[in-house]
């Protein structure tokens, strides 16, 4: 064979591998609504840019008569490409391939991608459509999931890791998107779920869907396991790149600035009646945040879930922020366990990667009940006090009205380390509400008398004064100007430098 054939032996060879399953499969896919592995890579990353990496490789398989079957590549198409020109790791499994089962090798191309982008410091995105362990390698498919498992772990809070579910996910394989940063599905297409609809009703009885299970509303909504949820895999796939544009490719950069041509003092005249004269009115906390941010646009992380609580990401004057809001439209903004886990994980996630922190507060404290209290809102709700305590990240604080108690305390306080805490002329911060902390003073007396007292303690606590007087705010702000005085604080902290004291890691209450 002289050199040409060899070129055009390669380049047959390589035409072959790049169609995985074959043709018939292909079409099996797209008739079921979904794009193939390469077709969805193409389509995360910048156009032409993709290099594949390990696209001969075959698995080692001899059981069941696999070694007469070999497809190159085998379930899992590798390599790394760029979004908006910034490096990026992608591995996408093909469900053309033994419906993108994990075997040895694939777990192998899949830690050898995992490595190169923590060495390189890029972000990875994993493209998960797959029927789990390939059944035919046993615990030789198992113990690659641990390898991933593991990689996932060492590259937490280092590089960006982003999951999107676009097939199955089930069994221990949903374990490394559990791992990863943030969770994206597709809705009626992707299930997630650690034991199926069979296995549950053969053990608890229980008749039900593996949409109900699984699905993206219940990930998205109940569980708290998706970070977000799309319509069709186009839709996750834009999301995830707008995603990857707010965030720095490692740990050790900041996130890209963009160019700001929204004005940083621009006021907002209608923020002077946003807060409704009755404190127990509620109002939309997403108005305020869309208001303030660079060309009112918000991009919002788990819009569905616990939505007494606000997380995502916006740009003041071109640079990332990660924003927490409590959320008075919503179960008055109250804390309890679900909104705690979720601005725990955000808070987090925003230290691990250099993306001040602005948190809106209007908050009337943790829920009660035994329901709370049994299931752990002690544990959960300490969370937030953890994050927001070991973030060193700046971190600028806003009460807009109420602040109330240990939510108060906990919702990046002063003394938990904020950077500058400002407040509106209608927050209220105390030990509680006037009504709450009369019927405690005044249990026995007469209704005139307990008028007064709640005239007298909102006269004298429900007011930003009492705070302001011992420096636990910094300025008293009116609302038309937040944007100029949020972008202010954030131009004054931007080279804050904090460590915490040397550790193996902490022990958050989990
Ligand atoms: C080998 C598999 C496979 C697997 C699917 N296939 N799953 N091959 N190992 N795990 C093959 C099928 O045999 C079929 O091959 C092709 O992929 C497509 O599968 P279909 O069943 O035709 O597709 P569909 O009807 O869409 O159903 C998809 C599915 C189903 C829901 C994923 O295939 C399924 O239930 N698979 C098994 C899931 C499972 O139990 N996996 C093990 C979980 S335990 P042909 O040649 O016919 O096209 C696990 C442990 C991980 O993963 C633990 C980590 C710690």
């Amino acid at each position: 064979m002289d050199n040409n054939q060899k070129y055009k032996e390669f380049e047959q060879k390589d035409k072959e591998a790049g169609i995985g399953g074959g043709i018939d499969k292909i079409q099996k896919q797209h008739e079921q609504g979904k794009l193939t592995a390469r077709e969805r890579i193409e389509k995360l990353l910048d156009k032409g840019t993709f290099t594949e990496l390990d696209k001969f490789v075959t698995h080692r398989c001899t059981n069941f008569g696999m070694d007469k079957t070999k497809i190159p590549g085998d379930g899992v198409v590798s390599g790394y490409g760029y979004v908006e020109g910034r490096l990026t790791y992608v591995y996408a499994y093909d469900f053309t391939v033994y419906g993108g089962s994990l075997s040895a090798v694939n777990a192998a191309k899949i830690v050898k991608v995992q490595q190169m982008a923590l060495k390189n410091g890029a972000p990875i995105i994993a493209l998960n459509d797959s029927g789990g362990a390939r059944i035919q390698e046993g615990v030789e498919s198992l113990t690659g999931y641990a390898n991933i498992f593991y990689q996932n772990t060492m590259a937490s809070g280092v590089i960006p890791q982003i999951s999107a579910i676009l097939g199955p996910c089930a069994g221990g394989a949903c374990y490394s998107p559990a791992l990863t940063d943030f969770i994206f599905m597709v809705k009626e297409k992707s299930h997630m779920f650690v034991t199926g609809p069979d296995v549950v009703k053969t053990v608890t009885h229980e008749v039900v869907t593996k949409e109900e299970l699984g699905g993206a509303q219940t990930h998205a909504s109940k569980s708290g396991v998706a970070h977000f949820m799309g319509n069709d895999e186009e839709e996750v796939i834009m999301s995830i790149r707008e995603l990857l544009s707010f965030l720095p490719s490692n740990n050790m950069e900041d996130a890209p600035k963009q160019n700001c041509l929204d004005d940083i003092q621009r006021e907002d005249e209608s923020l002077m009646t946003l807060i409704p004269d009755d404190p127990n009115m509620p109002y939309e906390m997403k108005d305020l945040i869309e208001s303030v941010v660079d060309n009112h646009y918000f991009f919002e992380v788990q819009p569905h879930f616990a939505k007494n609580i606000i997380v995502g990401f916006a740009r003041m004057g071109g640079k990332s922020v990660g924003i927490v809001a409590n959320q008075p439209n919503y179960q008055a903004g109250v804390l309890d366990i679900d909104a705690s886990d979720k601005a725990a994980r955000f808070i987090r996630f925003c230290d691990c990667f250099n993306i001040p922190i602005i948190t809106f507060e209007d908050v009337p404290g943790f829920l009660p009940g035994t329901t709370q209290e049994h299931n752990g809102i002690i544990r959960h709700g300490a969370k937030i006090v953890y994050a927001y305590a070991e973030a060193t990240v700046p971190k600028i604080t806003l009460i807009t009205r109420k602040a109330y108690g240990g939510a108060y305390i906990v919702m990046s306080s002063k003394q938990t380390g904020a950077d500058v805490n400002l407040c509106y002329p209608t927050a209220e911060i105390a030990v509680m509400g006037a009504e709450g902390a009369v019927n405690i003073l005044y249990r026995n007396a007469d209704e005139e008398a307990r008028q007064k007292a709640i005239a007298d303690y909102k006269e004298n606590f429900a007011n930003p004064y009492r705070v302001a007087e011992l420096g636990y705010i910094d300025e008293i702000i009116l609302p038309r100007n937040t944007r100029n005085k949020l972008i202010q604080a954030l131009e004054m902290t931007k080279n804050k430098s904090v460590t915490n004291p040397p550790k193996k890691h902490g022990n958050i209450p989990l």
